[in-house]
């Protein structure tokens, strides 16, 4: 008995790795039974295994996938601490493979197992670079999507292939099979940033990809929720931003820049109310209405600008007292000169906004020096 299972095993083993396929997974427990079930039936006669990516899930997906994966060699766990990203996680589960062949595909069932071994044949057998599964060619489609939801994916999707020059019908694809030494040629470039794991890799590409699209139908999910919020959607604004311009203006000066203009609007509203609604004088408000811009500037700018470099306890604290050291010389500049036009101009608004501006290119070079310095 041992030995015959023994040998079913070494045979097993003789068997080489021909699939890894990566489900990232992020409060999806429900879920991973039910589609490890339907990957088993999908790929029977591939050898394949499926590479579990968590971001420390709440609901003990994790605890779920480790359980089973100590019983079935062919699931595999990677688990991530205090860190969040549906890209960052796909990347992450393909540089653990040594697969010749990856997928990917969503843990909630809303991608169609049933044409992954189209996808994989395209790749392994038929010399494509790249196999995705994709809901806008002649025959896929995005199931029962409100029309609202649908019309704004169609319209995202059209922009972005326009902008990019892939022709690519789905590229903001999360299901697709691509072969190894064309990822390992992107991942050098990547931005992995937000959900668009796809575009990002097509976009990196150092030579264009052989793509082949297959349609299917996206399902409407039954358990768990989706983890799309506006954070995601910023996020994947910013990484087409990176993709177009990155070359000519680095997204960090960008992201400052649009945190600026907010911080001066911010600044405009809170000028107005201390004049206007609490009838304080032109430099004492313009002064106040300073420390809170930069106090938001700070939160914002820790958040997402310098989220890599991101301040947080007393580090935080120190960040916030040394960015207003940084923007103390700043404010007096910006107060002087505000106080300045506005004895020449008497409209609040221009010399606010005159005055914050050149408060704002000081913030910027000092700061990224100073407060978010590399450690
Ligand atoms: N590890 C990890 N970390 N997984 C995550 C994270 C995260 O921060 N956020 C989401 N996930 C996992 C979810 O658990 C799920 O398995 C999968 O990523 C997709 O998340 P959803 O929140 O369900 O995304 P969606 O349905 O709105 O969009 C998906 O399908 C679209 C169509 O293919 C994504 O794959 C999109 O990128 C894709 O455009
Ligand atoms: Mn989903």
């Amino acid at each position: 008995m041992y030995a015959a299972t023994r040998a079913l095993f070494t045979q097993a083993r003789l068997r080489p790795l021909a699939l890894s396929v990566v489900v990232p997974t992020y409060n999806e427990r429900a879920n991973v039974e039910p589609l490890l079930e339907r990957l088993d039936a999908a790929l029977l006669g591939i050898e394949w295994e499926a590479i579990f990516v968590d971001d420390g899930s709440s609901d003990g997906t994790a605890e779920l996938v480790a359980s089973l994966a100590i019983e079935q060699r062919h699931i595999r766990l990677i688990r991530r601490v205090g860190r969040r990203g549906l890209s960052s996680a796909v990347v992450e589960g393909m540089l653990a493979s040594v697969a010749p062949v990856l997928g990917v595909i969503d843990a909630d069932l809303q991608h169609d197992e049933a044409i992954l071994p189209a996808l994989y044949r395209a790749v392994a057998d038929e010399g494509c670079d790249l196999a995705i599964g994709t809901r806008y060619a002649a025959g896929g489609s995005t199931g029962d999507w409100a029309a609202a939801r649908a019309r704004l994916s169609g319209t995202a999707t059209r922009l972005t292939t326009r902008l990019l020059r892939t022709d690519v019908s789905d590229p903001m694809s999360g299901f697709f099979v691509i072969r190894r030494e064309a990822l390992m040629a992107s991942v050098p470039h990547l931005s992995t940033m937000g959900y668009k794991i796809l575009l990002d890799i097509i976009a990196s590409a150092p030579a264009p990809l052989t793509v082949r699209e297959l349609p299917y139908t996206f399902r409407a999910r039954t358990a768990g929720e989706s983890k799309l919020d506006a954070a995601i959607l910023l996020e994947s604004a910013l990484l087409l931003f990176d993709k177009l311009f990155g070359r000519w203006i680095p997204l960090r000066f960008a992201m400052f820049v649009g945190v600026g203009a907010l911080g001066v609007g911010v600044h405009l509203i809170a000028l107005g109310l201390l004049v206007g609604g609490a009838g304080l004088r032109f430099t004492t408000a313009q002064a106040g209405a300073s420390i809170v811009a930069m106090t938001g500037n700070f939160i914002l700018n820790n958040r997402f600008t310098y989220r890599d470099r991101r301040l947080s306890g007393l580090g935080f604290v120190r960040g916030l007292i040394s960015f207003y050291l940084v923007c103390g010389l700043g404010m007096i500049a910006n107060v002087g000169i505000g106080a300045m036009i506005y004895g020449s101009d008497h409209r609040w608004w221009v010399a606010g906004l005159i005055g914050a501006a050149i408060g704002s290119v000081w913030n910027y070079a000092l700061s990224s020096a100073l407060t978010w310095k590399r450690a």
